[in-house]
């Protein structure tokens, strides 16, 4: 869709796909994974439970976003969840990789925009890759959720020709929406 140049604010509604892989990111390794809290300020029933006052609740969207009864084989990278027709059917409060509710990611639509140009901007030069002896990265909980140990990645540069001209056989085959 780009054909090469950078992506602007206006391209970031028409960048469909690469928006929907960027969810479904989000949905398999939530960067804040964990360690939010509430606190109840008086008591109070949520469904079958009932809090006392000061009760402290841990939310936890890794835990959320891995549960079959939202997510469908949730362990599988499936952009197509996100698509419009089927993110209309995942129940509110099942994906919070920016929380939910009043105190929602102030920052959501910041970091949002920004892994989208970045990822339009560095997907249309390289092809990222794991090293060949490299394992597939573990996740760990340090405060954010990251790769244990970090991780190399292999910026293999794509050929010239996707710049300004057609998208590449490759890029075409790996995009069921090539046509963005
Ligand atoms: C991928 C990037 C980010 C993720 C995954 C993320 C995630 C979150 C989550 C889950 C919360 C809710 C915490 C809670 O409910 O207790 C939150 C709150 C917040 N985030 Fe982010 N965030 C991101 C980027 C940013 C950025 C770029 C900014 C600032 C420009 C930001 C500023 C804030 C602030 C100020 C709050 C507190 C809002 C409040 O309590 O009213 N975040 N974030």
């Amino acid at each position: 869709m780009l054909g090469g140049r950078a992506p602007e604010y206006t391209d970031l509604a028409r960048l469909t796909y690469l928006g929907q892989t960027i969810r479904e990111t989000l949905r398999l390794r939530p960067p804040a994974a964990s360690l939010f809290t509430r606190q109840a300020v008086e008591a109070v029933r949520i469904g079958p439970w009932t809090l006392p006052k000061g009760a402290m609740v841990l939310i936890t969207p890794y835990v959320m976003h891995h549960d079959a009864r939202w997510f469908e084989d949730p362990e599988r990278f499936d952009p197509e969840r996100f698509s419009p027709e089927r993110a209309e059917h995942i129940p509110r409060g099942a994906y919070l990789p920016f929380g939910v509710g009043p105190r929602v990611c102030i920052g959501n639509s910041f970091a949002t925009m920004e892994m989208t140009l970045i990822a339009a901007m560095l997907l249309q030069r390289f092809d990222l890759r794991l090293p060949p002896d490299s394992a597939p990265p573990r996740p760990s909980l340090n405060v954010t959720l990251r790769p244990a140990g970090g991780m190399r990645l292999l910026l293999v540069p794509r050929r010239l020709q996707s710049v300004n001209t057609a998208p590449t056989a490759r890029a075409a085959a790996s995009c069921p929406h090539a046509s963005h």
